[in-house]
Formats: structure tokens, sequence, C-alpha cells
């Protein structure tokens, strides 16, 4: 039976320590230019000091035009290599890897963040509220889609030149590689679009150009939904085929979520104490022929522990535990019984309690709060934390964010 101390060899070659591993959760912290603020160096050494075994960075862009909210870093050129690298040499304290997650937001970027405008497989706008809050986005080119694919590989590369142990293709929660996976949101009717072989086409291909830029022993993973749950959107039986792909390609790390901003299944799963896909991590892990990591909802430590011994999958993704406590990790590895007191935010005001601000700048908060060395207040009233960061970021900017 798999512990979850039990260290484990990923298709590359490089070792992983043990079982556990932070999602990624965006920081806001990019300087005004797009770099990495040193606060995110501060963070990180908190969390490899609290025995994770891999460090997902937030959301990393990979192109400045092309942002997903505002305090977004971006990877795109040399410039703040410098920044990178502090940042990968504390993530990677005692022995922890620390992989820099890559993402293109295509339309899912608030209205008026990006000056051009945004693209996206196809000029669908979104529908319901969210087509106010989300332009309508102009259709890439199939040259630009081989272009943003050597974005990616770029980053990638460069993010192993700052020193980092790896990197993730954000493929899920309806940012562009999710967009053209769904058929609702890819209406192509060229090699990119159609049939499930074409709509995951891009994210292939741009795996294969990451895989390139960085060479065979560099570990490169892919964040996915089981699926979208929309009608008519990205289905578990795509998902699933997907996931074969990956693995045939000897992808070394496929992390399952679900969900996308219509439907944020990855902050609220179901109601289920197991974890929120734990069901769908079971059989994509049967077809996957490569590590599994399954992430969200996961809250006390015999919970984790079962999902390794019982195969729901070889590693387990924690979020908002950490954030709660970066050294959650240690509870779980020493067979203790622990449980993280992570619980829906309320203020008692409905229409702030429905959205998802207060979620958002409470982590946000939060992680600047841990960066400090101070520690979380779980009691704190959530307004606070919402006051902070307007204070910081400006209101605007708050109520332009994304919701996970
Ligand atoms: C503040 C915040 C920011 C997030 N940002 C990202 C992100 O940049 N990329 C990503 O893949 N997931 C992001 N997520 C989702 C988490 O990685 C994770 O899937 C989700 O929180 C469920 O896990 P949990 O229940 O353990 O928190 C974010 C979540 C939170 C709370």
């Amino acid at each position: 039976m798999t512990a979850v101390t039990d260290p484990l060899t990923l298709p590359c070659g490089v070792s992983v320590k043990n079982r556990l591993v932070k999602g990624a959760m965006s920081e806001a912290l990019g300087t005004r230019d797009h770099a990495p603020r040193p606060e995110l160096p501060a963070l990180y050494a908190r969390w490899a000091e609290g025995g994770t075994a891999v460090l997902l960075t937030g959301n990393v862009m990979v192109d400045a035009r092309a942002l997903g909210e505002p305090g977004n870093v971006v990877l795109e050129d040399e410039r703040h290599l410098a920044e990178f690298h502090s940042w990968a040499v504390q993530g990677q304290r005692d022995g922890a890897q620390a992989w820099v997650q890559l993402n293109h937001p295509g339309k899912q970027a608030p209205r008026g963040l990006n000056a051009g405008g945004t693209v996206a497989p196809s000029a669908l706008p979104f529908s319901g509220g969210m087509a106010r809050a989300f332009e309508t986005p102009r259709e890439l080119t199939v040259t630009e889609i081989h272009e943003l694919s050597a974005r990616f590989a770029r980053s990638a590369r460069l993010a192993q030149q700052a020193g980092f142990s790896g990197v993730q293709l954000h493929a899920a929660h309806g940012y562009l590689m999710s967009q053209f996976l769904s058929p609702r949101h890819n209406v192509r009717t060229d090699e990119y679009g159609g049939s499930l072989d074409n709509r995951m086409r891009f994210l292939l291909e741009t795996f294969s150009a990451v895989r390139a830029a960085v060479g065979p022993r560099f570990p490169v993973g892919v964040k996915l939904n089981s699926s979208d749950f929309m009608r008519g959107g990205f289905s578990e039986e795509d998902s699933l085929r997907v996931v074969q792909a990956l693995g045939e390609r000897g992808c070394d790390l496929i992390e399952l979520s679900g969900g996308t901003y219509e439907k944020p299944m990855m902050m609220l799963g179901q109601g289920e104490r197991g974890g929120f896909f734990a069901d769908f991590s079971r059989r994509a892990r049967a077809v996957a022929g490569v590590p599994v990591c399954v992430t969200g909802g996961f809250r006390d430590a015999a919970t984790i522990r079962s999902a390794v011994a019982n195969g729901t999958a070889d590693l387990v993704g924690l979020g908002r535990p950490l954030v709660a406590d970066p050294a959650f990790s240690r509870q779980v590895l020493s067979g203790k019984d622990a449980s993280s007191d992570v619980h829906p935010l309320r203020t008692g005001i409905r229409p702030l309690d429905r959205s998802s601000y207060l979620e958002i700048a409470w982590y946000e908060d939060a992680m600047r709060r841990l960066a400090r060395g101070e520690s979380v207040k779980a009691g704190e009233t959530p307004l606070l934390a919402l006051a902070r960061i307007s204070a910081e970021m400006g209101l605007g900017a708050v109520l332009r964010r994304r919701r996970a």
C-alpha cells in the first residue's frame, strides 16, 4: 500500500519526496511591469519548509498583452530572471520542488484589462451575466495558434533557466487551453476544432513544444478539468481521452480539477467529503499510465492519506488548507489526526456572500500575511481582508477579479 510519505519517481526520472502538492493559487503579487514581487520568495520559503513535496506557483502568464487579472506575474523574456531565480531558490528549500504554472486566459479576462481585447478559439461571447464582465473575443488564426504554443515553450524554457524544478500547463478552469477543449467555446471548423482529437490538438502540440524546449529530464505537468459541468461542454468522457493522450506523451503529472468561472466547481465541489473529484480521479488514474494528482476539497489528514493508499490518486493537491496553515502537510505526513479549518467565508451581506470577491480577497490577503511571517487569522471578519486588499490594489482592481 502506498503511503503519503513515499517518494515518487516521475516519468522524466526526477523524484519527488512525498505525495503532497500545493495547488496553484494566484497571488496577484506582480509589480507594475509584471515581475515577481519580493513577497513571493518569502511566501514560498514558508510553504517549502512546511513539508509539501511539489509547490505549484500561482498562474504566471505567457503574454503581457493577455493578463487574466490585475497583479499577474508574466514570464515572456529574460528581463526579470533574477527575481524569478530568488523565487525558485526559496521554493526549493528542504528538498521541495517549485514548478511554474503557465497560463493564458483566452477570453476569460475581465473587460478592459487587456487594451488590445481578448482572443479565443472562436469569437463567441460568454452567456448570461458573464457577457457583461468579459468581452467578445477575436478568433485566433492558425498562425497565431502556432505562435502561442511557441510562447508557452519559451516561457517554460525561461522558468527552467531561472532555476525552477518544473512547469505545469494550465488547461483547466475555463482559460485558453480549456476553451480549446470545450465544444461550447470552440466551434472551429479547421484542425483545431470539431472532433475531440482536433480540440485537444492545441494542448498536445503545446505540450510537445514545451517538452522539446526543456528536454526529456525536466518535469512537465498539465492541470486538466474532469469536466466543465456545463451541458454541451468538455465532459468526463472527453477528459479521460485527454488523460490517456497526455499519458502516452509522457506527461509527468496530470493534476485533476474541474469547473470554470461559469460553474466554479474547483472552489465549491458538490459537497463531497473525500475531495471534489475523487471518483473521477480513480477512473483517470486507471487509464493515465503516468502519475495523477487530485486537487480540491481535501480537508483532513486521514482522507488525504487514504486517497493515496486506496489508489484514488498518486498525489493529493491542497490549496486553501495550505494558506490557513502553510505547514499543514507536516501534520498529514506525521500520521496524526488533523483537520484544516477552511470553511466558506460569510459576512451576512447577501450579495457579497454570493460573489467570489470575499473568498479571493481573503486568500490573497492571507498569502500576504504569510509572506510577512505572520499567521493567518481564521476568525477575523473577511470584510477586513477585503478592505486591506482594496487599499493595496484599488477597489476597482478587486472588483475586476477572477473567481478562481
Ligand atoms: C485565491 C485562489 C487562487 C487560485 N488561483 C489558481 C490558479 O492560479 N491556477 C489554478 O490552477 N488554480 C487556482 N486556484 C484553484 C486551486 O488550485 C484549487 O484547485 C482549488 O482551490 C481547490 O483546492 P482546495 O479546496 O484545496 O482549495 C485558486 C484558488 C484560490 C483559493
